[in-house]
C-alpha cells in the first residue's frame, strides 16, 4: 500500500513515516519545507532501512500535486501539512485559511479525481474550545477564536462534505490532544524555529541553557494546582494511531479524539521532567496566557473502541524521549 504523507518532513508527519515503513507500507513525502528540513528523509530513512520518495512541494499548488498523483497509484494521503502556531495566525490570517484550508481542497480533489479513498486528516482539539472536559468527538465544535482553530474546524467541515457525495470515501478527522515526545533513536523529533511557543520544546531549550527559565503562564486556574492542565500524548503513540485509523476505518467520515485521557498540569509536567532526566528546570509563575483554556483532556473511548488503539507511552517516556532529541541538537 502507497501512502502519500504530506508534511511528512514535520514533526507529527515523520514519526508516522517511520511507522508506515516499519509497517511495510511504501511512503512518499509532499513538503515544502517551510517549518521543517530535508535531512529529516536521512534520518527517517536512518531508522528504518527504507527511503521514502520525497517531492519538495507546496501542497496547495494544483500542478505539483496532480503529477503526483497521476505518476503513483497512491492508495492513501495522510495530510499534516500546514500551518500551526497560534499566534502567528492572529497576524497572519489571509496565510494561515489559504494554506491550510487550500492545501485540504486541493488533496481532496485529486483523491476524487485519482479514485484515492483514503484520506487522514490532522485536526486538533482546538476544535473544542470551551466546551466542559473531557473532550467527546460528539460535542458541538467551538473553536478557540483564532485562524488557526478556525482552519481546523472548516477543513473538517470540507471534508464531511465532501465525503457526504461520494459515499466511497473514508475520511478520518483525528483530533490530536497536545503531541510531545520524540522518536527513541533521539533522530527525530520536534525542532522548532526560534523561541518555542509549546511547553515541551521550550522546557527541554531550558534544560539545555538555550533559554535561562520557563515562564509558567498562571497559577489561579480552576485546576488542582492552578496552573493549566493538558492531554499531553506521546509523538509515536499518535503516529501509531494513524495507522489504525488508515487500516481499519471504513467508507463514511469518523472522528477520533487522540489522546490519553489523562490531564496533566504544567507543574506536574516540569516535575516528571526533572525527575525523568535529572534535571533541574527553573521557572517563574506569570500571568495567563491570552487565548488558553484551563483544561483541555479527551475521552479516547471511541479510538480504543472502534480502532483498537490505546496510547501505551506515560509522562516520564515523553519527558526522556524529548531530551534525548533535544541534546542530539547541534
Ligand atoms: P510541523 O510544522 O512540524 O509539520 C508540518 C509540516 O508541513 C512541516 O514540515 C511544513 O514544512 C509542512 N507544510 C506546511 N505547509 C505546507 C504546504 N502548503 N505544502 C507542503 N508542506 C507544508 O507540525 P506538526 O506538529 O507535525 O503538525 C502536523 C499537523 O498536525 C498540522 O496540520 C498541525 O496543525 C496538526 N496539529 C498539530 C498539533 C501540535 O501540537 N503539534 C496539535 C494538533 C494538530
Ligand atoms: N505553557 C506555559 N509556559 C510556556 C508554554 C506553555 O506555562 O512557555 C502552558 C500553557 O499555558 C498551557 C500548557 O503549558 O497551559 C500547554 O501549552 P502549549 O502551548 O504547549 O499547548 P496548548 O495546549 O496551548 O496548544 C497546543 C497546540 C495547539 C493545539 C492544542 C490542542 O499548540 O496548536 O495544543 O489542544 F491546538
Amino acid at each position: 500500500m502507497l501512502v502519500l504523507v504530506t508534511g511528512g518532513t514535520g514533526f507529527i508527519g515523520s514519526h508516522t513515516c517511520v511507522e508506515l515503513l516499519n509497517s511495510g507500507y511504501e511512503v512518499i513525502i509532499l513538503d515544502n519545507l517551510v517549518n521543517s528540513k530535508r535531512e529529516v528523509v536521512d534520518r527517517i530513512a536512518q531508522i528504518t532501512g527504507k527511503r521514502p520518495l520525497f517531492y519538495e512541494a507546496d501542497a496547495t499548488d494544483e500542478t505539483a500535486v496532480d503529477l503526483i498523483f497521476s505518476t503513483h497509484p497512491i492508495d492513501g494521503v495522510i495530510h499534516f501539512a500546514g500551518l500551526k502556531a497560534v499566534g502567528e495566525s492572529v497576524q497572519m490570517p489571509l496565510a494561515y485559511y489559504k494554506n491550510n484550508l487550500l492545501s485540504t481542497i486541493v488533496l481532496m480533489e485529486n483523491c476524487v479525481k485519482y479514485g484515492v479513498q483514503r484520506f487522514v486528516f490532522s485536526s486538533s482539539a482546538t476544535v473544542y474550545g470551551e466546551n466542559q472536559v473531557p473532550f467527546v468527538e460528539t460535542m458541538e465544535l467551538r473553536p478557540r477564536t483564532n485562524p488557526y482553530g478556525e482552519t481546523k474546524a472548516m477543513c473538517e467541515r470540507i471534508l464531511t462534505d465532501a465525503a457526504s457525495i461520494h459515499p466511497e470515501l473514508s475520511v478520518s478527522l483525528l483530533r490530536y490532544f497536545n503531541p510531545v515526545g520524540a522518536h527513541e533513536s533521539g533522530l527525530i523529533g520536534e525542532a522548532p524555529q526560534g523561541i518555542p511557543n509549546n511547553l515541551m520544546p521550550y522546557i527541554t531549550q531550558v534544560a539545555k541553557g538555550i533559554l535561562p527559565e520557563l515562564q509558567v503562564f498562571g497559577n489561579d486556574y480552576p485546576t488542582p494546582d492552578g496552573t493549566g492542565v493538558r492531554d499531553y500524548i506521546h509523538v509515536v503513540d499518535l503516529a501509531e494511531g494513524h495507522l489504525a485509523a488508515l487500516e481499519q476505518v471504513g467508507p463514511g467520515v469518523h472522528i477520533y479524539n487522540l489522546g490519553t485521557g489523562r490531564g496533566t498540569s504544567v507543574l506536574e509536567l516540569i516535575s516528571a521532567f526533572e525527575e525523568a532526566n535529572s534535571i533541574r528546570i527553573p521557572y517563574r509563575i506569570v500571568g495567563r496566557r491570552p487565548g488558553d483554556v484551563a483544561e483541555c483532556y479527551a475521552d479516547v473511548s471511541k479510538a480504543h473502541a472502534e480502532l483498537g488503539w490505546t496510547a501505551k507511552r506515560g509522562v516520564y517516556e515523553m519527558c526522556r524521549d524529548a531530551w534525548r532529541f533535544e541534546k542530539n541538537q547541534g
